[in-house]
């Protein structure tokens, strides 16, 4: 099997994996026997480890199951603890469900406003364009560092001191990129003003090699979600419920090994991304890259397809033993024309004529070798050229 949509979910590694079975013991880190104070001294020194890995304080963790609980118990949190008058939510186009879908509820369940920032053609959020989206009803904002489906990096930095200014909580969805790029949280947030710029990051565990199940919110220790658990008080209150002590040792492992790795793998993934890409253009002509050229996930090939359903593309690869996807949402086994690609001013049927090819570690030359051969193949059979 030729494996290519890590963006979905990457292989748990074998590293992770022993870290994580070794941490499984016995103890609950809030008992006060020393089986439970044993769980807590490995949970705190992965928490610390945590920290060093994304540039935050150990106290800033939150452990959480994965990206989609982060990014809930960011907006909703921030949501319900947000200043008098705040009744917007600033939200750019592109943004993952996760985030789409909570600000949704929001808006149904709780009279939230969504003030949208569209996307420039390559599907980035214009720095003018959200800082402009931002002011005194603004509750909180939300943005992707980088963006899951097209792989276009955003200026983060940029973007919370765009926050900052304005005097407005963000959050940073940063699950697309963690691994691949350096999460600097403290640098990004900048000079700490209470409550206002960089203020909450969301990471997922299983996109960088460590079991589903685990990740993180990042939250300042200048700001004060509302939880969305209550139980047991545990990490400041904010995600209630016994932590997930081997979990944390899994993500932990998984953020270092990343960390190590990532200047050679990027530049490895990079090559072969434009060794593919050269190929294609000369075999498949029609086919357009989307994203940004110049700022975008090494591993991430988001292609334009004219003429070919996405999902017959994906069919067809796959009966092939090749995974790749069409990277947006599939509801009720229906797939949904790319509210990301549409953000980047395509029709709705052109939206539906993508594939998304995630590159990893487990990634070789040879399998972009049989992607090109068979995409080039399948591509003529769909669209009789
Ligand atoms: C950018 C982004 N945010 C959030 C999520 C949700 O993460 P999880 O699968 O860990 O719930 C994903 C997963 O695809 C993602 O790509």
């Amino acid at each position: 099997m030729i494996y290519l949509d890590h963006a979905a979910t990457t292989p748990l590694r074998g590293e992770v994996r022993d870290a994580w079975l070794e941490a499984q013991g016995v103890g609950n880190a809030s008992s006060v026997h020393g089986a439970g104070q044993r769980a807590r001294r490995v949970l705190e020194e992965a928490r610390e480890r945590i920290a060093t890995s994304l540039g935050c304080q150990p106290i800033e963790v939150v452990l959480t199951s994965g990206g989609t609980e982060s990014v809930n118990l960011a907006l909703k949190g921030l949501w319900s603890s947000r200043g008098p008058q705040r009744d917007t939510i600033v939200l750019p186009d592109g943004e993952h469900h996760a985030s789409l879908d909570a600000a949704s509820w929001l808006v149904a369940r709780e009279g939230a406003r969504v003030r949208s920032v569209a996307l420039d053609r390559v599907g980035r959020i214009p720095e003018d364009a959200f800082r402009e989206a931002l002011d005194s009803s603004t509750a909180l904002a939300t943005a992707l560092v980088a963006a899951n489906e097209t792989g276009t990096i955003n200026d983060a930095p940029a973007l919370s001191r765009a926050a900052a200014e304005a005097g407005v909580p963000l959050h940073l969805d940063a699950v697309a990129a963690a691994g691949h790029l350096a999460i600097e949280f403290s640098a990004w947030r900048g000079p700490a003003v209470a409550g206002a710029g960089l203020v909450a990051l969301s990471i997922s565990g299983h996109k960088l090699g460590a079991p589903v199940g685990t990740g993180a919110l990042i939250v300042s220790r200048h700001a004060a979600p509302d939880p969305l658990l209550h139980g047991g008080g545990q990490q400041r209150g904010l995600r209630a419920g016994t932590q997930d002590v081997a979990g944390a040792v899994a993500l932990a492992t998984a953020l270092e090994l990343a960390d190590a790795e990532r200047q050679t793998e990027n530049a490895r993934l990079e090559e072969l991304r434009s060794r593919f890409l050269a190929t294609l253009g000369a075999r498949l002509p029609e086919a357009v890259v989307l994203g940004d050229p110049d700022s975008h996930l090494p591993g991430t090939i988001h292609l334009h397809l004219p003429g070919a359903e996405g999902e017959s593309l994906l069919f067809l690869l796959d009966q092939r033993g090749i995974s790749v996807s069409t990277g947006s949402a599939c509801q009720a086994g229906v797939a949904e024309p790319s509210h990301v690609v549409m953000a980047l001013g395509y029709s709705a049927e052109a939206a539906r004529q993508v594939l998304r090819i995630s590159m990893g570690r487990t990634t070789s030359e040879a399998d972009m070798h049989r992607l090109g051969e068979a995409l080039v193949d399948d591509y003529s059979r769909l669209t009789h050229r």
